[in-house]
């Protein structure tokens, strides 16, 4: 049995990661001009929206591109800007209880606003399909350490992939790491407590890529105890012989029973 799960929790640590690895790519503070949007990265706050113009009286002389790669996002787009706000405002007051949303810290928002975003790096470490990734390579590296770390693995017999933006695409990585295109996997149903990408499908409609590019069938909590039923479960397995049964769970408030 394998689990997806232990795979897609580690990529669910990345904000602590990144927040981490942030405090190694925070700039000195002589060459921040060079390295940082300022613009973005001083304003982007979790209390509050605190966007002040970093260079308000010289955006008038800027011309054409220059302009556009200058300009503040609430001269450029202000309607766009008056949408995050609005979004902003509706995550202070209102609330969801979605147990994997979080209020990313202002590190992580400094990571995202850099100018990380400006390079491709398709590949891996050392492997990339275009030059100039020295730095994303050291990047990446010390993003695998640390989820290494973090979990307590041992690098000789544990590697990590820290690609996957969240834990829908970490667990597709999983699957077509293991697994061909339309082989079998087994997984929680939905309703059951299980997440879409354990391959959810109604009677007429697959509703996740997972149930698009896999076979899917799902196993089930007894109606009656709420928990899950281990025996049918390896009944339908024997039947289905899924190459991958994720022991994975989005809604189940019991531990699982991985033996
Ligand atoms: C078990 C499981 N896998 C995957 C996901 C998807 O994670 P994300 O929303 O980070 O893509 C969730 C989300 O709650 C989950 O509970």
């Amino acid at each position: 049995m394998f689990s997806v799960q232990r795979l897609s929790t580690i990529t669910r640590a990345r904000g602590t990661l990144l927040a981490q690895l942030s405090r190694h790519c925070s700039p000195a503070s002589s060459d921040t001009g060079s390295l940082w949007h300022e613009s973005l990265v001083a304003k982007v706050s979790n209390d509050q929206i605190r966007f002040s113009s970093t260079s308000p009286k010289s955006a008038p002389k800027m011309a054409g591109n220059a302009k556009l790669l200058h300009e503040n996002l609430w001269d450029q787009d202000p309607e766009l800007m008056d949408l995050i706000r609005k979004e902003k405002k509706r995550q202070t007051r209102g609330l969801e209880m979605i147990a994997s949303e979080n209020f990313t810290s202002l590190s992580v928002l400094q990571c995202l606003s850099s100018c990380l975003h400006n390079k491709y790096s398709e590949g891996l470490p050392g492997q990339r399909y275009y030059g100039g990734n020295e730095f994303i390579d050291e990047i990446e590296l010390l993003a695998q350490k640390r989820a290494l770390e973090a979990y307590r693995l041992d690098p000789e017999q544990w590697g990590c992939n820290v690609q996957p933006y969240s834990g829908s695409p970490a667990n597709f990585a999983v699957y077509t790491a293991l697994i061909e295109p339309h082989g079998r996997i087994m997984g929680l149903d939905l309703p059951d407590g299980g997440h879409l990408t354990h391959g959810f499908m109604t009677q007429t409609k697959k509703i996740s890529a997972t149930s698009i590019f896999f076979e899917s069938m799902p196993y089930k909590v007894d109606p009656v105890t709420g928990l899950i039923d281990y025996d049918k479960m390896e009944e339908t397995a024997r039947l289905f012989k899924p190459k991958v049964i994720i022991a994975g769970i989005s809604c189940y408030s019991r531990c699982l029973d991985y033996k």
